[in-house]
């Protein structure tokens, strides 16, 4: 089993789109058991997915050692994907978990039971959009860092950072076997020159770790979470969800 955090510190760069439409897609396959974690107060994962943000339900209680991890799993209407969901509350665990001293840490503890015994052959989270504790310990409990990236240049820069606060936290101690397994480019529009050049530059820095496939623009990617639901039940033709059938293809391929 395996823990990925979907994470870069920007907002609007679709870390929730790229979780929410790959855990689906990896659970399509049937082979694979999939249990998305959303850690963004916010709750677009939770919500895009169809679920409605309540309080009570989040990792917050199961954070602060009031509530076991196996209680907040929900099944979803896809057989091989759960969601433990997010809620407002998790917001408030930015600052109780600040003050204790494991905080780093703990997520990657309260997940060890899931990584010993469950079904489960990936957990994805989908981090907040900022370098608070909810996202600096989902780096310190994932396996593996996958980035999503804008095609824009101010993308790059973005990238320089979430790339050494990895390093940092591997530097701590708090995770010493982490890697930046991938980095997805988003929002591609080939149209465009400056959306090349940044997917070719980013390739030249990280040959390993950038996916073959590109997620592109598209305006059915951007529709689906009104209406709750993945890009492959909503418009199963279009460009969003042929790209992310394509990355979830890949990723279980890098893995073989
Ligand atoms: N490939 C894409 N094409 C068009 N719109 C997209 C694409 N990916 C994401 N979006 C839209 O852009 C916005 C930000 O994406 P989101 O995944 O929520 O980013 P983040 O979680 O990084 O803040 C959302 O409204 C989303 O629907
Ligand atoms: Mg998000």
């Amino acid at each position: 089993m395996k823990i990925i955090a979907i994470a870069n510190q920007k907002g609007g760069v679709g870390k929730t789109t790229t979780s929410i439409n790959l855990s689906a897609c990896i659970a399509m396959e049937e082979t694979k058991n999939v249990l998305l974690i959303d850690l963004d107060p916010q709750g677009n994962a939770t919500s895009g997915l169809g679920f409605t943000p309540e309080q009570g339900t989040s990792l917050y209680e199961v954070l602060l050692g009031k509530e076991s991890i196996k209680d907040r799993i929900l099944p979803t209407r896809f057989e091989h994907l759960s969601i433990i969901p997010a809620d407002m509350d998790l917001a408030g665990s930015e600052i109780e978990l600040a003050q204790t001293d494991d905080h780093l840490t703990r997520l990657r503890e309260i997940l060890k039971p899931l990584k010993r015994k469950s079904k489960f052959d990936y957990i994805i989270i989908d981090c907040p959009p900022s370098l608070g504790v909810l996202m600096t310990s989902a780096l310190a409990a994932a396996d593996e860092l996958l980035i999503p990236l804008q095609c824009e240049f101010f993308g790059l820069e973005g990238l320089a950072k979430i790339v050494h606060v990895q390093e940092q936290i591997k530097l701590s101690g708090a995770n010493p076997k982490g890697t930046i397994e991938g980095i997805v480019m988003t929002m591609f529009d080939g149209r465009t020159n400056l959306c090349r050049q940044v997917v070719d530059q980013v390739r030249q820095y990280f040959p390993e770790q950038v996916y073959d496939t590109v997620i592109r623009r598209s305006i059915r990617l951007g529709e689906a979470p009104s209406y709750g639901k993945t890009i492959v039940e909503y418009d199963k033709s279009s460009h969003g969800s042929t790209d992310y059938m394509s990355l979830a293809k890949e990723f279980l391929r890098r893995r073989a």
